[in-house]
This record gives C-alpha cells, structure tokens and sequence, in this order.
C-alpha cells in the first residue's frame, strides 16, 4: 500500500476540481457550434440522453475505478488486471497528445485578451488571426520554425501549470481550483447577461433554439452529442480516474458526480446562450440572418468574436472578459489533463511529485514548443485533435469497457464499491447503459468515423499528412501503451487491490 498518496482536504475541493476540468475550451466554443449545427434546440434530445446514458455512466466507471484502485490509469488498471495495464496507459498516451496542443490554444486566447483592448485585428480579423498573429503558411507540413509572440506566450502557459502542478493535489490543482472556477462562472455570467442585452441576441437565440427535428432520426447527430459528451465531461481518459484515486474512502462519490455532470451540462448549455445572443447581434449589425455569421472553432472564438468586439459598445472590455474566460477555463482543464502524465510516471516509477512534474513537464513543454506554435502549427493541430478525440477517446473508453465490464467480469464489483460509500446507489440501470448501451454507441462511433476518415481523408489535407499526424499517432500511442505496461514496477509497488481499511485516510468527506 502506498502510504504516501495524497489526498483532497475536502470533497467540495474534489468537486471543484472536477468541474475545472470539464468546463473548458470544449464547453465555450466547441458546444455552441456543435449544438447549432446539429439540429439546434432538438439538439438537447441527443445531448441530454447522451449525457444520461454514457456521460453519468462512465464518471461514474472512471470514479469506481481511481477510488477502489486508488491509483493513476496504469496502477488502477493494473490492480485489477496483470492484462489492463496498457489500457491506462493508453489513457496517458491520450493525455499527452492533447495537453501538448491544448496549451496553445489556451496560449492564442491569452494574446487575444491583450489585443482585444485594443482591437488590434483591425478591419479584418480573420486576416489578421492567420496571417499577423500566427504567420501560418499555405502548405501543410511539418515545420519547425517558431512564431515568437506565440511561443512565448506558450512557454508561460507551460511555467504557469507547472507551478500549480508542483504545489500538489491540494495546494496546487485544489487551490488554482478555489480561485479559477468562481472567477470564471461569476465573468462568464456577467458575459451571457451582457450579451442578452444587445441587440438582435433574440434572433441569435431562437436561431440556437430553433428545434429541428428532423435530425433525430440522424446518426451524425447522435455521434456528435456523444462525442460532445465526453470531451466535455473530461471522461474516458484517465482524468476523472486520477482524480478520484486522491479521495478518503467515505466520500459520497455518485452525489459528487451528478454535481459535477449537471454544472458542466448548465455551464455548456450558458455559454451557447452567451455565444448566440452575441452572434445574433452581429448579424444585426451585418443585417444578414444568423446562420451566415456562424463558424465553428478557431473561426468561433478568434475570428467571429473579434468582429462583435469591433462592432459592439464597450467592446474591448468585453472582448478582454471573453478570452479571460477562455483562459480560465482552458487553465483548469489543461492542469487536468497534464496531472494524468505526471501521476502514472510518478506511479510506475516511485518517484516524487517534483521529479515527475521536472520530467514529464518538461517533455511536454518540448514536444509542445516544437510543434505548435510554428509557421505550420494550425494544421498539425487540427489533425492531431481530430484524431485523438474522435479515434483515441473513443478507442481506449470502447476497450476499457470491453475489458474490464465484458472480459473480467468487474461490473457488480464496481456497483458495490460506489453504493458503499455513496449515497445515491445504482444498480441494473447503470449496468444496462455501461454494459451495453454505451460500448454499442461507441463501437458504432469508432467504425464509422474510421470509414469516413479512410474514404474522405480530413479536412482536405494531403493524405500522408494526415496518415503522420493521425493515423499513425494513434497506432504509436497504442503499441507504446503496451510496451510500458510490460515495463516491470519498481520494487516495494503494491500491485493488489486495496482493502478498505488500508486505505491512507479511512475516515471521509461526505
Ligand atoms: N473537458 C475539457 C474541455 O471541455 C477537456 O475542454
């Protein structure tokens, strides 16, 4: 038994943390569009049953998992298999790849916060995004040659979460949780309410809401609101395991779920109230109908946002508050993800939470700087995050399921566990919707996205780039995953489930 896990000082600490994680740059600017696109208001139908049936579903496998194991992916997988283990590596894997680009992301809004005081986009945001601040070129490769503003801008997003990440579970991921996500839902707010004051947020709004039902009968639509799902929940890959593993063992883990699930769903479902109420009035301001001034993800937030800000009384003050929020979000979200890595080295390999942040942050932050912010960084990162959430999340949350609830059978074991220590317990309902109904959709989901991806390519890239970038990251993450996990544990590892009254801190927070 490690006798030196850390832990949360208290469970609302763990709930807040959570929620850091989920809400991010998926809930601003990825769900909005996702939702309009996808049949707007009836959108809610798909969403909402995906949220029921896998999203809740699979917290809660992710929570029975780090809490009864008690570790990060690789040591809770491999406590309840010797054949596990690389499923929690994959999940590693997966974590990896994203925080090396998410970090630019976050990096882009940074800078814009600055150049929304003083709109510096000019009259032609878009040219201003591709061409002055990220200097992208036509071709797509892979470049090394480094854009300063954003590199540097980069590299003290890095520093920033290393820090937090030295600092520790509590005083570190928990503290930067207390301050970041009040501040973000009390900006965000104030943001939404703002918007709804302009004109023409009342077209923007019935052009989001506008059921059209038409779509539910279309599969796309079911795959988006599951892919939504999970991106958004921060499920599937490794987070929310590694979070739970740090809990005292009478912690009311499916209350704090519900929590968790339905605060990330209201924050979602404010920020398209926020996104289209400000889209509504840019097309009162163009005088065209909504739908010609919607665009989805770095045209949403950098290009179509910069225009409102342009346009709009008190711009610059809103513009600033908007990319704040971007950052704040992304910050939580982006700690999440990199405390995955730092957690599964420090595991495996028994060292201390400062060795493995030096280590792991400081292969990230390589990895990161080298590719993204570049003269051809744009396109590398759109493969990159196409592949690994449509590919990787669905890939290794299919396998895991598979696995552990098909194969070994540890379904009714991971209900005990939970209704042990909670106080809204599951049963047959959760066992149908993780035992069958999820594995079907994402079994589904992974078939028929690999066929489009085979048939259509992506994006219009060149086919070996995205055979490098995205096929060929994903297949590496895979035999990577299965190499380390027959890496032996150092000596002294307890590789066996633990008992109850072992755990570090028996007592609770309920
Ligand atoms: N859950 C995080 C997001 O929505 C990763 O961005």
């Amino acid at each position: 038994m490690d006798t030196q896990r850390e832990v949360w000082s208290a469970r609302s600490v763990f709930i807040l943390a959570a929620i850091g994680s989920a809400v991010g740059l998926g809930n601003i600017w990825r769900f909005p569009y996702v939702a309009y696109t996808n049949g707007g208001g009836a959108f809610i139908i798909p969403y909402l049953i995906a949220l029921l049936t896998a999203g809740i579903p699979l917290l809660f496998f992710d929570y029975a998992i780090g809490h009864k194991f008690r570790g990060s992916p690789p040591l809770a997988f491999r406590r309840i298999s010797r054949w596990a283990e690389s499923l929690g590596w994959w999940q590693v894997g997966i974590c990896f790849v994203i925080a090396v680009y998410y970090a630019v992301i976050i990096a882009w809004a940074a800078r814009y916060a600055i150049f929304s005081l003083g709109e510096a986009w000019g009259d032609d945001p878009e040219a201003f995004l591709f061409g002055n601040f990220l200097q992208q070129e036509d071709t797509a490769r892979v470049g090394f040659d480094l854009v300063p503003g954003v590199a540097i801008t980069l590299l003290l997003i890095w520093i920033a979460t290393l820090v937090v990440l030295a600092f520790g579970v509590q005083r570190g991921i928990g503290a930067s949780a207390k301050i970041f996500v009040p501040l973000l839902v009390v900006l965000f707010l104030a943001l939404v309410i703002r918007s709804l004051f302009l004109d023409g947020a009342a077209e923007g709004l019935t052009a989001f809401f506008q059921p059209d039902w038409s779509i539910l009968t279309n599969a796309t639509v079911w795959i988006a609101a599951y892919g939504q799902i999970f991106f958004s929940l921060s499920i599937a890959f490794g987070i929310m395991i590694t979070y739970a593993s740090y809990l005292k063992l009478k912690t009311n883990m499916t209350s704090s779920g519900l929590v968790v699930a339905f605060s990330n769903s209201s924050f979602e479902i404010l920020a398209g109230i926020g996104v289209f109420a400000a889209l509504g009035y840019m097309a009162a301001v163009a005088a065209v109908p909504v739908d010609e001034v919607v665009s989805g993800g770095i045209g949403l937030a950098f290009i179509a946002f910069p225009q409102i800000i342009s346009a709009m009384p008190g711009g610059p003050l809103f513009g600033f508050v908007f990319f704040a929020c971007l950052v704040a979000a992304g910050f939580t979200s982006l700690i999440s993800i990199v405390q995955v890595v730092i957690a599964a080295v420090q595991d495996k390999m028994r060292i201390s939470r400062l060795a493995s942040v030096a280590l792991v942050g400081g292969s990230m932050t390589i990895v990161s700087m080298a590719l993204f912010p570049t003269t051809t960084g744009v396109g590398v990162l759109d493969v990159v995050d196409k592949f690994v959430n449509n590919i990787g999340i669905v890939g290794v949350a299919f396998a895991a399921i598979v696995a552990t609830i098909w194969f070994l059978r540890r379904g009714p074991e991971f209900v005990e566990h939970l209704n042990s220590v909670s106080s809204f317990h599951i049963g047959i309902i959760w066992r149908l919707c993780i035992g069958v109904a999820t594995p079907i959709v994402l079994g589904y989901m992974l078939v028929s996205e690999m066929i489009t991806l085979v048939d259509e390519g992506y994006g219009g890239y060149p086919t070996d780039f995205v055979a490098g970038l995205g096929w060929a990251v994903q297949i590496a993450l895979i035999v990577l995953a299965l190499a380390l996990s027959l890496l032996p544990w150092r000596q002294g590892t307890d590789l066996t489930p633990p008992k109850h009254h072992e755990f570090v801190n028996p007592g609770g927070h309920r």
